[in-house]
């Protein structure tokens, strides 16, 4: 998807498809709609007032110029109520409007800024909303189909952004950017998660985040197996041994070009990448195994937000860990009772070894205290259990240093990629108690995703600290307005927008 900014007005554009918006409640049309209305004759505010066009969030009408206009169709995405409105509202208008126009088989579409007039917002923002949201609204997976180019619904090739302001199309140029810096972050990450896992092995993982990362300029270094030994990331190891498939290590560093490295805050993240979860020798039921192929969604977000940090060159210091091994009941496999030595010296008495990703993520988490982080923020598909506690729109998020908590916070409202607070609840770390060794990984059922981020925190150091529980985000059974089922790319904006915030 291209796009090109334009200095034009809505009733001058020559179109396949033009795009314009309508705040719900809103009985006559204002603006850039405004000009189409009258164009038609007044149709639009006649669809208003038979009530067949309300401008709901989501809500896309269609229709034809009947050659009053020189734009052959008209969609008018709503924008919600007025008063709820934000980027998050922009972004969705606009993720509808291309979905739409996927759907209507349109390869070329112009669009006006949702929200950059009457809505209220900064035209940077708002252009960011539009371009971020047309990408993310007309993503398919189509890489194992053998018409991959969908001939009844192709790709859509060009987005014209119109803008009739000419004192504003250098910031809706800049936003237009960033929105497609993110965009095709989040779409490359949904790309890894939706991959089936015997192309995307934790190699092939290493290798498409290796190339992206060389054409961003991000220093990226792969560690195997071996050099993991020698470090004594036994815990990692121990999940890796059942799977024939070597395992990976992803070292991303993001250090910002015209700027004093030393005097920039350092954020570290950390990413789950299981590239399968079969549970290993604690083997997962048959039902929904397959849906494991989602388990390295963390990493996926991790990658993807340090791309973005390279494109848009964030003053700050990024680190990106991506911990990446299937989980295999392999004949060398972990069992049970087993017990590891993590790399900070911690023995930890393996329960099941379907908690495979708090054993690769204490490894990881113990090499990023090399890099003396300002913070560190890991992020995994963790525990099923959050998906009870939380459903499958909230990631959990855990972390008891305000600061990060509330940057966190801002982001996934700002992102759409919504968190919640959950409690490092101290009194349930005894549940990790166990005769055998300094500490067992799983403390039962009852607080599952409490006790999985107790685990890790033994492995955090000292610096603030967060961990978000995305296993029940990752992946959307349902298709909506603005997304087709399948992977959702969780993490990656709002772990940019974190990474912006400390940039700032
Ligand atoms: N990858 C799973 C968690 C998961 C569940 C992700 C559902 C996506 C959807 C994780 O490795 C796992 O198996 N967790 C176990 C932990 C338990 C054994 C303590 C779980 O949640 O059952
Ligand atoms: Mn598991
Ligand atoms: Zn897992």
């Amino acid at each position: 998807m291209q796009f090109q900014v334009k200095q034009g007005f809505v009733q001058q554009e020559a179109t396949d498809l033009l795009v314009v918006n309508l705040f719900e409640g809103e009985t006559t049309p204002g603006g850039a709609l405004k000009a189409v209305d009258e164009a038609l004759n007044g149709l639009i505010s006649q669809i208003i007032a038979a009530g067949d066009l309300k401008g709901k969030l989501g809500e896309t009408h269609l229709l034809y110029g009947g050659g009053a206009l020189p734009a052959r169709r008209v969609l008018i995405t709503g924008l919600g109520k007025q008063a709820n409105f934000g980027v998050p509202q922009a972004r969705k208008a606009a993720a509808a409007a291309a979905k739409r126009a996927r759907e209507l088989s349109v390869t070329r579409f112009s669009t006006v800024v949702h929200g950059a007039g009457q809505g209220g917002l900064a035209a940077h923002d708002a252009a960011q909303a539009v371009a971020e949201g047309s990408l993310l609204g007309a993503y398919r997976f189509r890489s194992y189909k053998r018409d991959a180019n969908d001939k009844d619904r192709p790709e859509i090739a060009e987005v014209v952004v119109l803008e009739a302001d000419g004192a504003k199309l250098s910031e809706v140029q800049q936003g237009v950017a960033a929105g497609q810096a993110v965009g095709e972050a989040a779409n490359w990450a949904r790309d890894l998660v939706n991959e089936p896992a015997n192309y995307l092995t934790p190699r092939e993982l290493a290798r498409r985040v290796v190339e992206q990362a060389e054409a961003v300029g991000l220093k990226v270094q792969v560690l195997g197996e071996q050099e993991m030994a020698e470090l004594g990331m036994g815990s990692f190891l121990g999940i890796a041994r059942g799977s024939d498939e070597e395992a990976q290590f992803i070292v991303l560093e993001h250090i910002p070009q015209g700027y004093d490295l030393a005097s920039l805050p350092t954020v570290a993240l950390v990413g789950k990448a299981i590239t399968f979860d079969t549970g290993g020798i604690s083997i997962k039921p048959a039902e929904n195994m397959w849906k494991m192929k989602d388990d390295m969604g963390g990493g996926a977000a991790t990658a993807a937000a340090l791309l973005a940090a390279a494109r848009l060159n964030l003053p700050l210091h990024a680190v990106g860990l991506i911990a990446a091994t299937e989980n295999m009941p392999g004949g060398d496999a972990i069992k049970p009772s087993d017990v590891v030595t993590a790399m900070n010296g911690m023995t930890v008495e393996i329960i099941s070894t379907d908690a495979e990703g708090r054993q690769v993520l204490a490894d990881a988490m113990c090499y990023a205290a090399r890099y003396n982080p300002d913070a560190m923020v890991d992020i995994a598909t963790l525990t099923g259990a959050i998906g009870i506690a939380l459903g499958s729109d909230l990631a959990g998020l855990f972390c008891d240093d305000e600061t990060l908590r509330s940057r966190l916070m801002q982001a996934g409202e700002l992102t759409g990629e919504a968190l919640w607070p959950m409690p490092l609840w101290k009194p349930y770390r005894k549940l990790l108690d166990t005769d055998v060794a300094d500490m067992k990984h799983t403390g039962g059922r009852l607080g599952g995703s409490i006790t999985a981020a107790l685990f890790l925190r033994e492995f955090a150091g000292e610096q603030p600290w967060a961990h978000l529980d995305i296993a029940s985000t990752a992946w959307q059974e349902e298709n909506s307005p603005f997304a087709v089922r399948g992977a959702s790319g969780f993490g990656a904006r709002l772990l940019l927008e974190l990474l912006r915030a400390y940039a700032r």
